[in-house]
């Protein structure tokens, strides 16, 4: 019997081996056939043509910088095209489609690539807010719809996932990623580029991956868009580059360069950063495109006299595709012919912007990702919109819930109040261009098709804001702000009247759509507007207050937090925002979201996040003690830490357990804890373990959160949740920047936030 079984084993291994073998056979092959169509094919092309195709285009819809591409239909007959953006469903792309096919030389397919960010057609919540679910599984559906859809709507190429790591909220952009944490972040990434480019690029369903912005912009200073970072080796190694890393690691296909310069030269001209990390360190094969218009940009930052001197510099770094400025189009000939610009690059990108569509299999059928069949069967789908529900349902955060305010009763009046309480436009956030907002679910909607037994009684109270200037500019831009003509002191009344004859207030406040994404940056990050008066004057009634907060950043919430009953997180919840919100009001879904970016308490302590050091004179609390790392006037503490999200029930977390408290740098660590649902509701909990490395050859943060579950808990139900710690979970860039662990102590925590956490201690030898 044992022989049998030894030898069913060996023929499973053989076979399995045989079965990876042919993989890479065949992948060899693939690669080598790509080669050879390649070699053909620019064998007949022409410098010109070549410089094409690193030519991309934007048509249609979504100006997103100061330059408008221009005669592009006559460009791509001359084939100087090789990619076209912002032009999406099966009958605008065919139509460019048989442009280049029909009347190039060489009838090279094009790209079609668009901002696909939180889905395509069917909105997810905000990057910031899917992330909020921990739910990697969810996450990476969200992006697996999202390709579904791109895909079916004549794309081939997305430009997500954003994995830059924000720490300060004032920058408008932190929206659109993972927020503010290193393993997060890149967990995340992966999940993303997973989801959009399924089993693989080349079948009529999946999409390029595009991770953006590369590198660093989220450490743009003071939160200011396009400003400049400097950051140093250390942090940008160990906090800032490992989420990008991870999306290469996952297979993604595309890169873009980012805006910002990083400690003095801009990414776009970065050559450490493009030839040398992305391309010889990292292994990345794929292609890298600009920013928009990023290499004219080069002149106003001044590393480039003019726009021909860009486009030598930026090919000799390694960018590929050149959006929207063609500083490659109308300067690289020239250069070729100079001398100025090398051959070799020239072709080098070339291939790969050749490689990019072989593997879409555009050679093969440059229709391939358009069918009316499949538009109209995957777009907006009711199944994609359950999808889109389920994923906002779990991205919202319960930030506080005095006396159990919350779930509403399912009976009884409630005095619906706010701007965004009716509102549509805002709930499908930013980057949602392909999204149709008059098909989004407002709350006051969702309430109504969830409980048919309440009394809605409306006042809207205050506008997002009051700035006309400022509202000009949003509506500019895709906004569609109502400014509501009475005085705030009118608006108001009508609220509290209101509020007075309803047994629970539910006010809906927070920024617009556009107060976030890009150019969005804000240097006051409370409510805008008279929002937090009406606040004020809801209070004043004493009738339970729930507010439900819709922004794209933390935002400062002091009285807030100190007044509300119950206040809900729901960021811009995506098409399904309403019947996901009302899940959450009503209980029909136990909120489980946990924030994966602090909540500061005051502005002036951003940029305030929680993996931070201890600096020689930390603060301990004792407010006579002078000389220590401390506001006079405000604490060091966030309003709502890291990871912090309430439940309809509660969790108690037991003891922690280490498999050993000594280990050698060969061991693995198992970290054990029991979570018991002690509340009376079914729920989830995101149990986070983190790791603190007490004394290394460089100061070493706080806690770095190293691991999470996600786990579903019945009341009473207590689950032991392991982790396993692996010396590379315990590395770092150490003092001479190679990176590996140093002997010593170690902190283990485990918790449901990053503060409120259970502790053990071990030493590795
Ligand atoms: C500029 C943004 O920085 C980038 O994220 C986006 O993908 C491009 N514009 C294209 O719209």
């Amino acid at each position: 019997m044992k022989k049998i079984l030894i030898l069913l084993a060996a023929v499973a291994i053989s076979l399995q081996l045989l079965g990876q073998e042919r993989k890479i056979t065949s992948t060899m092959n693939n690669d080598a056939q790509m080669k050879k169509f390649i070699d053909e094919l620019m064998g007949k092309m022409t410098t010109e043509e070549k410089i094409g195709q690193l030519n991309l285009v934007s048509v249609g819809f979504d100006v997103t910088g100061p330059i408008v591409s221009q005669n592009v239909e006559e460009k791509i007959a001359k084939g100087n095209v090789g990619g076209v953006f912002n032009t999406f469903t099966p009958i605008a792309v065919r139509k460019l489609q048989e442009m280049a096919i029909s009347k190039t030389r060489l009838k090279i397919p094009l790209l079609f690539g668009y901002d696909v960010i939180h889905g395509h057609r069917t909105i997810f919540p905000i990057p910031l807010g899917i992330a909020a679910s921990w739910d990697l599984a969810a996450i990476e559906k969200s992006a697996r719809v999202a390709g579904d859809e791109a895909s079916a709507d004549g794309l081939n190429w997305v430009f997500s996932p954003m994995v830059d790591i924000a720490r300060d909220p004032r920058w408008g952009r932190i929206a659109e990623g993972a927020g503010e944490d290193t393993y997060l972040g890149s967990r995340i990434a992966q999940a993303m580029v997973r989801g959009y480019q399924g089993n693989g690029i080349g079948q009529n369903n999946t999409v390029l991956a595009c991770v953006k912005h590369f590198a660093l912009y989220g450490g743009a200073l003071a939160g200011r868009d396009y400003n400049p970072v400097e950051l140093s080796d250390r942090t940008m190694f160990q906090e800032y580059l490992p989420p990008y890393k991870a999306a290469i690691d996952a297979g993604a296909s595309t890169v873009m360069t980012s805006f910002n310069d990083i400690n003095g030269v801009p990414a776009a001209v970065n050559e450490w950063l493009i030839d040398d990390l992305l391309r010889k360190q990292w292994g990345f094969t794929g292609m890298v495109v600009t920013d928009y218009t990023a290499l004219n940009e080069l002149v106003a930052h001044g590393v480039a006299a003019d726009e021909a001197d860009a486009a030598a510099q930026a090919l000799k770094a390694g960018n590929d595709m050149d959006m929207v400025g063609e500083v490659f189009l109308n300067n690289l000939n020239q250069h070729i012919k100079s001398g100025k610009a090398s051959m070799e690059d020239l072709n080098a990108a070339c291939r790969r912007i050749l490689e990019a569509k072989y593997k879409l299999g555009l050679f093969q059928d440059p229709y391939r990702y358009v069918s009316d069949d499949r538009a109209k069967q995957v777009l907006f789908s009711k199944a994609n919109r359950d999808v889109a529900r389920d994923v906002a349902r779990k991205s919202i955060v319960l930030l506080k819930n005095a006396n159990n305010t919350l779930p509403l009763k399912t009976s009884g009046a409630i005095a619906l109040i706010g701007p965004l309480a009716k509102n549509q436009r805002d709930m499908i956030g930013n980057w949602s261009g392909a999204g149709d907002w008059q098909q989004a679910v407002s709350v006051e909607q969702g309430i109504r098709n969830a409980q048919k037994g309440v009394t809605i009684n409306y006042a809207k109270g205050a506008n997002i804001t009051d700035d006309k200037v400022l509202i000009q500019r949003l509506n500019a831009h895709g906004g569609n702000l109502e400014i509501d003509t009475r005085s705030a002191e009118d608006m108001i009344a009508e609220a509290v009247e209101v509020a007075k004859r309803s047994d629970v207030i539910v006010a809906c406040v927070g920024e617009s759509q556009g107060m976030t994404g890009e150019a969005a940056s804000r240097a006051d990050i409370g409510l805008p507007g008279r929002q937090l008066d009406l606040l004020k004057a809801l209070k004043a009634t004493g009738k339970p207050l729930v507010v439900v907060l819709m922004n794209g950043r933390p935002l400062t919430l002091p009285w807030e937090d100190q007044n509300a009953d119950a206040i809900v997180e729901t960021w811009f919840s995506g098409s399904e925002a309403g019947n996901a919100i009302a899940d959450i009001l009503f209980g029909s879904y136990n909120p489980s979201g946990k924030l994966p970016s602090t909540f500061p308490q005051h502005l002036g302590q951003v940029p305030l996040f929680y993996n931070h050091k201890t600096t020689g004179r930390p603060y301990g609390g004792d407010m006579l003690d002078k000389y220590k790392s401390r506001y006079l006037d405000v604490s060091n503490e966030p309003l709502y830490p890291f990871g912090f999200g309430l439940s309809y029930t509660t969790f108690t977390y037991a003891e922690v357990g280490l498999s050993a408290t000594e280990i050698s740098a060969t061991d693995k660590l198992t970290v054990k804890c029991r979570v018991t649902n002690s509340g009376s509701r079914a729920g989830e909990e995101v149990v986070q373990l983190y790791v603190r490395d007490l004394v290394g050859s460089v100061t070493r943060p706080v806690k770095e959160l190293k691991g999470f579950q996600k786990i579903m808990l019945q009341p009473g139900e207590s689950k032991e949740v392991t982790f396993v710690l692996t010396n590379n979970d315990l590395a770092f860039y150490r003092r001479d920047m190679t990176f590996g662990t140093e002997p010593g102590k170690f902190h283990v925590f485990v918790g449901g936030n990053s503060r409120d956490v259970k502790r053990a201690e071990f030493t590795l030898k």
